[in-house]
């Protein structure tokens, strides 16, 4: 439990958490469904805890979320010996994940990257200030694209642009993942794809490979990754590290805009509150909305005290929208922001942000550095006093992230 500073305004023992839905993204009323419902293909979706934090956790599950059944067909296969971390499984992801953990520790977000993410976000503001008016969500895209490029080594272009050509890639990539993409969109796609290989991959993987430095680019060409492999695991990188991030700190802003008390709080708070706000913000609006497992093994798990059995070659797909306010978890008001609510769970401590970060082996490992990164950028553009809400977003949905997405979202100062 997260202890207030002693000028807190407000205490959840004293008014509780408010009653009503506060989700911006409100894909559902979850209310009276049941906590594992089987469709008339066999597909498996959990809408509570501590079954999709089981699956999660259990050793007999193969990623298949992001397109990965699709992308890692056995044609890709014969053209890549190294799969990209979020598709890798056991001994093989084990390893990615030790060998890369220095990159995204507390430690490493606080001493290797928190000047960069003051400057930058520093000159945001500066543009944001002189332009008078911006659209938060290119603002956000950039700041969540230089972090994430910092990190896994990004930083030598040959042209300026990379933020269009990886957005572009990006974007395009939501369409492909449809059932049947259009040609137009195929081209394109590739076109952006080559830019980004030629523009940003290659020239950052021979910058290193004379000179390797402290990012995820040298880390993979001292383990002999090809320029391909590389690719990729900058595309996945910049789906699981800038598209999140970009829109955490745009929906965190619209509800600080709307809840003076938190945004007062994020100003004066000690760092403790101040995450405890954006972790309960997560928890309300989990950008990535499912998380897809197929099982391995029969597994088994508990749901309300019964034993069930889940088949082998199930497709399991875990609703964090509904996980994450479960009322036997989060409490009966679970769709409001309160951050100090008690979080209770048969199976342990639940972490504030609950599944918004994911469970077991494939917990997002750039928790630390979101979270910081967003508490950079959020506390100066909440310090402009004469900040407001000029136009309500957009909300589109992603496809492949599963969550929302909002654009068209100006602010002015
Ligand atoms: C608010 C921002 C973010 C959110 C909500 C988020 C969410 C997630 C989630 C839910 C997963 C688990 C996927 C699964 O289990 O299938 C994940 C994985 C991952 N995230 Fe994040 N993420 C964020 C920011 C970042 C950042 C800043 C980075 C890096 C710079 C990053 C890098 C990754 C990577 C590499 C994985 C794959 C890990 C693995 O498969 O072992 N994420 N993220």
């Amino acid at each position: 439990m997260v202890e207030m500073a002693a000028e807190a305004q407000y205490s959840v023992e004293e008014i509780g958490c408010p009653a009503g839905d506060e989700r911006k993204y409100a894909q559902q009323d979850y209310t009276g469904k049941p906590r594992i419902e089987i469709d008339e293909d066999g597909v498996w979706h959990l809408h509570g805890y501590d079954e999709s934090r089981q699956v999660l956790r259990s050793d007999l599950v193969k990623q298949a979320g992001f397109v990965a059944e699709k992308v890692m067909g056995e044609s890709t296969k014969g053209l890549m010996k190294n799969l990209p971390i979020l598709f890798l499984e056991k001994d093989e992801h084990h390893r990615m994940r030790r060998e890369t953990n220095r990159f995204f520790t507390p430690t490493a977000a606080d001493t290797k990257y928190r000047e960069f993410m003051d400057s930058y976000a520093d000159a945001l503001i500066d543009k944001l200030k002189k332009q008078g008016s911006a659209d938060l969500s290119d603002l956000t895209m950039e700041m969540a694209l230089k972090v994430a490029s910092q990190i896994v080594g990004l930083t030598s272009s040959l042209i300026p642009g990379m933020n269009a050509r990886l957005n572009g890639l990006l974007e395009t990539a939501n369409d492909l993942a449809a059932e049947s993409p259009n040609l137009a969109k195929l081209i394109i796609s590739q076109r952006y794809m080559i830019a980004f290989m030629y523009l940003d991959v290659k020239p950052a993987i021979r910058k290193r490979r004379k000179n390797p430095q402290n990012d995820v680019i040298s880390y993979l060409v001292s383990r002999d990754y090809s320029d391909l492999e590389i690719l990729t695991e900058g595309v996945v990188y910049g789906v699981a590290g800038m598209v999140t991030t970009r829109e955490f700190i745009c929906v965190a802003l619209w509800h600080l805009l709307e809840k003076p008390h938190l945004r007062q709080r994020m100003l004066v708070g000690s760092q403790e509150e101040r995450y405890a706000i954006l972790h309960e913000i997560l928890r309300l609006e989990p950008i990535v909305g499912h998380l897809l497992r197929r099982t391995t093994g029969e597994i088994e798990i508990e749901s309300e005290g019964e034993k069930v059995t889940i088949p082998a070659g199930t497709l399991v797909d875990m609703n964090i929208f509904a996980s994450n306010i479960d009322p036997g978890m989060a409490g009966e008001n679970g769709t409001s922001v309160c951050p100090l609510r008690p979080l209770h769970s048969a199976l342990g401590k639940v972490p504030e942000p609950v599944l918004s970060f994911g469970d077991g082996y494939h917990r997002c490992p750039g928790s630390f550095v979101a979270i910081q990164e967003s508490d950079i950028f959020l506390r100066k553009l909440l310090a402009i006093d004469t900040l407001r809400l000029e136009r309500k977003p957009d909300i589109v949905y992603n496809d492949i992230v599963k969550g929302y997405e909002l654009r068209n979202f100006v602010i002015k100062v």
